[in-house]
């Protein structure tokens, strides 16, 4: 049984991992990318999703989403994952174009037309989702569940308070929150426990050269310690594919969208504040060995 999804997301080094996951496991029919401005400019992203899809020469189509934040000056995290944003690997240069329509109309027009409700996995700012309810709110009915990654409960990754995907479009993010659509919030509480360590990230370029093509480019990803290098989006296809390594708590979560505190994802952990009422299924542990373990087993079934 396939899980039907939709990747949004700015490539961005983490991104082209959860990419390459999606784009190989037969459990995942990735059916369309759709890209937005984030951890570099949207025609970058999409650039790098292209580049992603053509390593692999996967029949998926991209198209180019949302330039700037709703409201919010857009600030990038170029100090993160390099200016090209998904530097240190030699791509082909011969790239599918993206379609001729925008990411709204082409969520849009997959969503309505898919036989079955389709999962969709934002793993950059939720501009798009935000954008796509506010166009054609009845695509709500027809969306399985978001699998987002972004936010926190605990200490944020642009702040104190928040994670950079949220902090990037706080106003889309209150409004996917606010949609009613079951969403499962993949946050920096697992992301930045589950780390690729050193010795996985080492043992890459031995597999193949899609392992190679993972190991040059996150080698250079700037979310790094001692104890390894966050692949905080790859955590949203491990959840598709292991839902029984990563503990969730259903909960009300509020977006602060304004003050110091802007981006910051509110948890009512208490459930005390919402006459009982939650939004999300908020991701609060996982087991990170069996997340390294994964990784390693993905890269070595794909062939290429
Ligand atoms: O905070 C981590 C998130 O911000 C990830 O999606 C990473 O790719 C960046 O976009
Ligand atoms: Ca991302």
């Amino acid at each position: 049984m396939t899980t039907k999804i939709i990747m949004d997301t700015d490539p961005g080094i983490d991104d082209a991992a959860a990419l390459t996951m999606a784009i190989n496991d037969p459990s995942i029919d990735l059916k369309l990318i759709t890209t937005v401005a984030g951890n570099v400019t949207v025609d970058k992203t999409t650039i790098n999703a292209q580049k992603i899809v053509r390593f692999f020469n996967a029949k998926i189509p991209v198209a180019s989403g949302a330039e700037q934040p709703l409201f919010k000056d857009f600030e990038d995290a170029a100090r993160i994952h390099g200016e090209s944003g998904m530097p240190g690997y030699d791509f082909p240069t011969d790239l599918p174009k993206p379609l001729d329509k925008t990411a709204v109309e082409a969520l849009h027009d997959e969503i309505m037309a898919s036989d079955e409700p389709i999962t969709l996995v934002p793993t950059g700012s939720y501009t798009n989702i935000a954008l796509l309810f506010s166009e054609y709110p009845e695509v709500k009915s027809h969306i399985k569940e978001i699998v987002a990654m972004g936010g926190a409960l605990g200490k944020g990754n642009m702040t104190s308070a928040a994670e950079f995907n949220v902090f990037t479009d706080p106003d889309a993010a209150a409004i996917m929150y606010k949609s009613g659509v079951p969403i499962v919030m993949v946050g920096l509480d697992i992301t930045m426990k589950a780390l690729l360590t050193h010795e996985s990230i080492q043992e890459l370029p031995q597999i193949s050269e899609t392992g190679k093509m993972l190991h040059d480019i996150i080698v250079n990803d700037g979310d790094n310690s001692d104890k390894g290098i966050a692949m905080h989006d790859v955590n949203t296809i491990f959840y598709l594919l292991h839902p029984e390594a990563i503990k969730t708590e259903d909960m009300w979560i509020d977006v602060q969208t304004d003050g110091p505190a802007i981006g910051e994802t509110v948890g009512d952990i208490r459930g005390a504040y919402h006459d009982g009422k939650t939004n999300a299924k908020v991701s609060v542990d996982i087991d990170a060995v069996e997340f390294n373990k994964w990784f390693l087993e993905e890269v070595r079934a794909i062939k290429n």
